[in-house]
């Protein structure tokens, strides 16, 4: 703890995406589905699969653990860890206790489930308690959807991989963090769910039977919502910093869906070339899936100091979250 920091700036921050790949030419020998259809209507050629050793918890501490080093930190100077996922380690505790024991965390740790609005979320948080005296939070967005989605689903088992994005966020007077927004409409918690496994519908062999604890998705709901909630949320971001679309250097939306992400760029008015997309290699990696498409671009020199830019997620809930960021690259 220290002084008081009017901000927060990202000063560290790593990517962890498993080795094995789930092609689509795999997926034809499973599923009935072929290349063509789920290029067209999704764009993902391909996608990350988490091997025997590895978990939410063990793709999250590599993340984690580059984003300290790129920090220059060590664990000891971190004060709160944050992960957000939707499938966690496992139902108690929480993933940030496996997180911090792999990364030598002793900090307060807790975990967000908002879904692939999750990393958003989390920056949110982060940045306040920085402001609240805290001097680093570890943000970290992981997830193995490849364990909650159905292999039998072609609706869902399409779309799904495994991945984690991480971030240092350190208290600055230069703060980052320009604008967001946060929303949730709970009356549209059943257009994706997993039904089975919590309080209200615990395990039992009947779950199990009915394929309770996989993902279920009304994939033409969540398409139409999605595309409106992005938008909406952007657009209040962007106004709420005092600005518009044409200030922003790179939109980095959730990477759900090709058809999704195009849509609301058009709408909102930022140019295709303006739009950081990896959706073909990695598909949909819900929480990760904005700090791995971000970093990627921070790495290879696209992202650079100065850079205004935004980060739109939606997912499960149905939650939505929208910032507007500097980066600064520190
Ligand atoms: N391969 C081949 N054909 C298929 C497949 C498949 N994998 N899946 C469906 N089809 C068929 C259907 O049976 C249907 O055939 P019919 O016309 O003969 O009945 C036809 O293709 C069209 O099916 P739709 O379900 O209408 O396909 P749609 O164009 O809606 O695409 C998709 C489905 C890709 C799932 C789309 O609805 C979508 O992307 N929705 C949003 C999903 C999303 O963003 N999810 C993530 C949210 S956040 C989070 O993950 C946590």
């Amino acid at each position: 703890m220290g002084a008081l920091a009017s901000g927060a700036a990202i000063t560290g921050w790593g990517v962890a995406l498993p080795e094995q790949r789930l092609t689509n030419a795999d997926l034809e020998r499973l599923i009935d589905t072929n290349d063509a259809w789920i290029v067209e209507r999704t764009g993902i050629s391909e996608r990350r699969i988490a091997g025997p050793d590895e978990s939410t918890a063990t793709l999250a501490s590599t993340a984690g653990a580059a984003a300290i080093k790129r920090a220059g930190l060590t664990p000891s100077d971190i004060d709160l860890l944050i992960v957000a996922t939707v499938t966690p380690e496992q139902p108690v505790p929480h993933t940030g206790a496996f997180v911090g024991e792999r990364l030598g965390l002793s900090c307060g740790s807790f975990d967000i489930n908002a879904a692939c609005s999750g990393f958003v979320y989390e920056l949110v948080v982060g940045a306040a308690m920085l402001r609240s005296g805290m001097r680093h939070v570890l943000v970290i967005g992981a997830e193995t959807l490849s364990r909650i989605t159905d292999p039998e689903d072609r609706g869902t088992a399409i779309l799904f991989g495994d991945g984690a994005g991480a971030a240092v966020l350190s208290a600055s007077d230069n703060d980052s963090l320009l604008a967001w927004d946060l929303g949730c409409d709970g009356s549209a918690a059943d257009i994706l769910a997993v039904p089975a496994g919590g309080s209200r519908l615990p395990a039992s062999a009947a779950t199990v039977e009915a394929r309770g604890h996989y993902l279920k998705m009304q994939g033409q709901e969540v398409f139409r919502r999605a595309v409106r909630a992005v938008v909406e949320s952007a657009r209040v971001t962007l106004e709420r910093a005092g600005t518009d679309a044409s200030a922003v250097d790179w939109f980095v939306p959730h990477q759900a869906n090709i058809r999704i992400i195009e849509s609301a760029a058009a709408r909102l008015a930022i140019p295709p070339e303006r739009c950081l997309v990896n959706i073909a290699r990695f598909g949909n990696t819900s929480s990760a899936s904005i700090p791995i498409a971000l970093f990627e671009a921070v790495d290879d020199g696209r992202v650079k100091p100065g850079d205004r830019v935004l980060l739109s997620g939606f997912g499960a809930g149905m939650t939505w979250a929208s910032a507007l960021i500097e980066w600064r690259g520190e």
